[in-house]
């Protein structure tokens, strides 16, 4: 059985004022909750809050919404796997649709970002989804396949392990049209296909594959009990403390 993963990814939202705030308010209503594994994704000035608010042992990691596949030089604006880490970050999100959408994010960059991330020590969720024209022009399968294969190259069945996929498509994004269990599971197990063909197919029976596209407290039970979805990544829903340690409850019993 492949533990579950939830991770909140609360993009440009909450100050270090607010995320400390969110996290006294989760943390006692899931206290009582086997949760790993259960991330919680800031904006980068919040990471340091954040890492503070939970402690040692809260058994929730954090993680950074982004990575440059550089260590350290003359990249201004830019973040390293390495700066990520030494800042308490366990996990980082790679190529969410948002930055292959505004900020020309591709499969390439993802790639680089991707490696970076695993030789610095973190544990990368990457996201790859169809737009809703890809899905109506029957591509969704070509469109995943090609961005995982991309995403994969040079990276070994070992060092790939640590990695999560998450499949989120960019109309159930931030639209309240959710996925349905089924169409989910097909998407994830083209995924895993693809997992299977570039690492070999241990490493794929192993990887977690998310669904992330307005998951909410209402509809993450159904969806977290198909085989096929291991895991969430949650927007809107991750904002609310409340709302957030709902979709938790739902998964992880106590
Ligand atoms: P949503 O966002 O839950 O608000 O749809 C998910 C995501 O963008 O990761």
């Amino acid at each position: 059985m492949r533990k579950k993963l939830i991770a909140a990814n609360w993009k440009m939202y909450k100050t270090p004022e607010q995320a400390r705030d969110f996290v006294a308010a989760f943390l006692p209503q899931v206290r009582e909750h086997r949760r790993d594994e259960v991330v919680l994704c800031p904006a980068f000035v919040s990471i340091p809050a954040v890492v503070e608010a939970l402690g040692h042992s809260s058994g929730i990691g954090v993680g950074g919404q982004d990575v440059f596949w550089e260590n350290e030089g003359a990249y201004t604006g830019e973040i390293s796997a390495f700066m990520l880490s030494a800042a308490g970050c366990s996990h980082v999100i790679i190529g969410h649709s948002e930055r292959r959408q505004y900020f020309g994010e591709t499969d390439d960059t993802v790639n680089r970002k991707l490696r970076a991330a695993l030789l610095g020590g973190l544990k990368p969720i990457v996201c790859v989804g169809e737009v809703i024209q890809e899905r109506e022009a029957g591509l969704t399968e070509d469109v995943l396949r090609r961005q995982c294969s991309t995403a994969f190259r040079g990276i070994s069945g070992a060092q790939a392990i640590p990695m999560a996929v998450a499949y989120e498509p960019v109309w159930a994004i931030g639209t309240g049209k959710t996925a349905t269990p089924e169409l989910a599971g097909e998407a994830h197990r083209v995924i895993r296909a693809e997992v299977a063909e570039a690492f070999g197919e241990g490493v794929a029976g192993q990887m977690r594959i998310l669904y992330g596209g307005s998951v909410k407290p209402e509809n993450a039970k159904l969806l977290m009990s198909h085989p096929d979805i291991d895991g969430a990544l949650v927007g809107g829903a991750s904002l609310d403390p409340k709302s957030f340690a709902a979709i938790v409850k739902s998964v992880f019993q106590k």
